[in-house]
């Protein structure tokens, strides 16, 4: 059963796993970067428990679960609760995400943001804001079945970037 759970110590084992696996393949995006954080899982769990009660100055407080089907970690979502800061409202929006490379285009990314998006109505957003790059086909599709509507384009990185919204 797909569930969303948030990090503690009896993950490690899995974790690691998923972070060779995707360090493996060459060329696959790297989202979202927090689950890229440091050299252990440890500096990791650290990183993630300060996002959420203590975040580094000019950031906002942001969950990180991590999308799993019984006890394999599939995934992860990264969750920022506004997005008031100039960076986030230009570019970033809300939610970072990505599905490790065994596990991609099974919908579990279609599925997981529709079940997240109904938690998120509930929670404190009315309006969610995600990105992608313009060549992301998988990531774009993803959130256009979920309703996303194109509002922008905008440069990152030198390169075109989809800026959508999803009214909840
Ligand atoms: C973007 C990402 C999360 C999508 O996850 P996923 O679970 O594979 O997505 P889904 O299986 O739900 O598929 C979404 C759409 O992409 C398509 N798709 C998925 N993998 C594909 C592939 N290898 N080739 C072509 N299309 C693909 C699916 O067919 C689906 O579209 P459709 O139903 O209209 O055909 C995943 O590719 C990923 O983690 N990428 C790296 C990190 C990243 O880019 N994150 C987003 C940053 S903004």
């Amino acid at each position: 059963m797909l569930h969303l759970s948030f990090p503690n110590i009896s993950h490690k084992t899995e974790f690691i796993s998923m972070i060779e696996e995707w360090k493996s393949f060459e060329d696959t995006p790297t989202s979202p970067d927090t689950i890229f954080y440091g050299n252990t899982y440890e500096e990791f769990l650290e990183r993630v428990y300060s996002e959420l009660h203590n975040p580094p100055p000019g950031y906002v407080p942001a969950t990180l679960f991590f999308i799993m089907e019984w006890s394999r970690i599939l995934g992860a979502i990264h969750i920022r609760h506004n997005i008031d800061t100039p960076f986030l409202a230009k570019i970033w929006g809300h939610i970072g995400y990505g599905i490790r490379p065994s596990e991609r285009n099974k919908w579990h990314a279609t599925e997981w943001l529709r079940l997240w998006l109904i938690e998120a109505k509930n929670l404190w957003i009315n309006q969610v804001m995600i990105w992608c790059y313009d060549d992301n086909i998988w990531s774009y599709r993803t959130i256009e079945k979920n309703n996303g509507k194109l509002d922008r384009y905008e440069d990152y990185n030198g390169k075109l970037a989809r800026i959508y919204t999803i009214d909840l």
